[in-house]
């Protein structure tokens, strides 16, 4: 045997001794934990290791607890072009004996939403569930010398765990970390799951406040010196509406509660968001130590003229972001349910302070499919997600499946450009008909399409569809222009020739990232050159070139 045969045939065996080692270590290789990282200005959210866009539906909120009555709920959500889904876990189903664990459910969930190619943000619904303590299991409810309850001014007991009480949190620290073991094992190499909402909505109703003895007591001592820290640290950054609360008490940096924030229902409010996050943080910290998935809280939003005590008062609110950041540094964000119509003055109230936006619950309803793309393109929201998604009756013509299609069309260019400055959004309706944007080299004006005396929708009834666009400034003299029913015209914003004209706009799709073009958009469809228009009623995505002269 020659030695160049030997050689020869060391050499190739090495090759294949190589690849083969390759091949392993890369089919071993598992993608990292879902995690949050910054882009920019923006969060996003990490999953199996590229940015991922939430578009979500949360589940009623007693629809996850039988997998029957769920087999019928999938198609829809899939037809909807959800790719994930919000669905609760309840503490008293999977805990029904102390220490006795029930993962039936959850692991249903997982399985089923894995068949239908989605990916699920469980929630929490433990010691709290809008305000109440209704999922808490009865051997914690019938036992109140054991898990205190919140008392009233009279001593008469609430149907709310006490957040003062060490027993309370443990238990309910105790199941979330026996739960979030449980998804390490059977979903940790796989991600479905994503991120979690630890409780829901919580809050003080219909006092602002907890009477119970350790309450009192700690009430008329000082406020913690952490807190205190916190906020010296960050006077100039605070939230300004909790900022002026500090102010009107004279920015005092030691003594009791009323004496640092002033006497009245808004210390109240702050004194509970510090234990209400104190609380929630222990949880959030035990869940961690398991699987350390990004774990948000959610809040129930204000109706405007209402006081402490009439909402639910002390959750993840905007004036107490501050409060719950400095006592919750474990929870990764604080999100809005938004139910209310001023959608984009509560998207501007969240998207604050360096707090990505997340939507976990929006009002289920037609003009939902506008909303997101201003969430999208204006606040680098992380998703976007319709309460009691599933209870959608024709899923089929839904305005939101038909957004939720562009969106995902788009979602690598949004996810390329979040935090950069270079995308914007615009929500319109018959109060807000325009809006300024200023993007790239032009300033932009959106109009909703019913502005327009051409539109088929102009004159009618007085009913107008709310309008949502998204705008993405792709290069000089370029954007991506994507939404529902509206007009959008252009001027320079840059040096040069003070006239823009459109050299050209075509409509398409994206498909697995390539643009496949569709009509030119000219003539009529352009009004002979003169603005790019997608009329209410109707999705798209249209690119756009624009030329300058004078
Ligand atoms: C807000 C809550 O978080 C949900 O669980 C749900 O009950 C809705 N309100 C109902 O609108």
């Amino acid at each position: 045997m020659s030695t160049a045969y030997f050689s020869k045939r060391s050499v190739m065996a090495t090759c294949i001794i190589f690849t083969v080692t390759v091949l392993w270590v890369t089919s071993s290789e598992c993608a990292q934990i879902p995690h949050l990282r910054k882009q920019g200005t923006a969060v996003q959210l990490i999953v199996d290791d590229v940015p991922f866009l939430i578009f979500g539906g949360e589940l009623g909120n007693s629809s996850a607890s039988n997998l029957d009555y769920m087999k019928a709920q999938w198609p829809k959500l899939v037809t909807l072009n959800l790719n994930t889904v919000l669905a609760p876990v309840y503490w008293d189903l999977i805990e029904p004996q102390e220490g006795n664990f029930d993962f039936t459910l959850v692991d249903g969930l997982i399985r089923e939403a894995r068949r239908h190619n989605l990916r699920l943000v469980l929630l929490w619904f433990a010691s709290f569930k809008n305000s109440m303590s209704c999922y808490a299991p009865i051997w914690v409810k019938a036992n109140q010398p054991r898990f205190p309850r919140a008392q009233n001014k009279e001593g008469r007991g609430k149907e709310i765990v006490s957040v003062f009480s060490e027993e309370n949190c443990a238990a309910d620290a105790r199941a979330f970390t026996a739960l979030m073991k449980h998804l390490r094992q059977v979903d940790g190499e796989t991600h479905t799951v994503i991120m979690v909402q630890v409780e829901n909505e919580m809050g003080m109703i219909p006092e602002a406040r907890d009477y119970c003895d350790a309450a009192n007591d700690l009430f008329s001592k000082p406020v913690p010196k952490e807190l205190m820290d916190y906020l010296v640290q960050n006077k100039n950054a605070l939230i300004p509406e909790f900022r002026k609360t500090w102010a009107e008490a004279g920015f005092k940096t030691s003594g009791t509660w009323e004496e640092v924030f002033g006497e009245g229902l808004g210390t109240d409010e702050i004194f509970m968001a510090w234990h209400y996050a104190r609380y929630t943080n222990r949880v959030v910290e035990a869940g961690k130590a398991e699987y350390p998935l990004p774990m948000f809280v959610n809040a129930a939003l204000i109706r405007p003229g209402h006081q402490p005590g009439q909402y639910p008062s002390a959750g993840p609110l905007p004036h107490l972001m501050d409060i719950w950041r400095a006592s919750g540094p474990q929870i990764d964000f604080f999100c809005p349910d938004i139910h209310f119509p001023n959608f984009a003055e509560w998207c501007e109230n969240y998207h604050r302070s360096g707090n990505p936006l997340f939507i976990p619950e929006a009002r289920r309803e037609p003009q939902a499919a506008a909303k997101v793309f201003y969430a999208m393109g204006q606040h680098d929201a992380i998703g976007f997600c319709p309460f009691s998604i599933e209870s959608t009756s024709n899923p089929e013509n839904d305005p939101l499946g038909r957004a939720y299609d562009i969106l995902s069309q788009l979602a690598p260019i949004i996810l390329k450009h979040q935090g950069k400055g270079t995308m914007a959004g615009a929500l319109l309706d018959k109060d807000h008909p325009t809006q300024q944007i200023k993007l790239g080299d032009y300033a932009l004006k959106v109009s909703h399409d019913y502005t327009w005396s051409w539109s088929s929708g102009w004159g009618e009834s007085g009913q107008w569809p709310r309008a949502g666009g998204l705008f993405i400034s792709t290069g000089p003299d370029e954007y991506i222009i994507a939404g529902t029913g509206i007009i959008v015209t252009f001027a320079p914003n840059s040096p040069g020739d003070p006239i823009a004209g459109i050299a050209s706009i075509q409509e398409g799709r994206y498909v697995e990232g390539r643009w496949v073009p569709g009509r030119w958009m000219n003539g009529d469809q352009s009004h002979q050159g003169r603005h790019l228009r997608i009329p209410a009623n109707s999705f798209g995505i249209q690119r756009i070139k624009l030329y300058r002269y004078h």
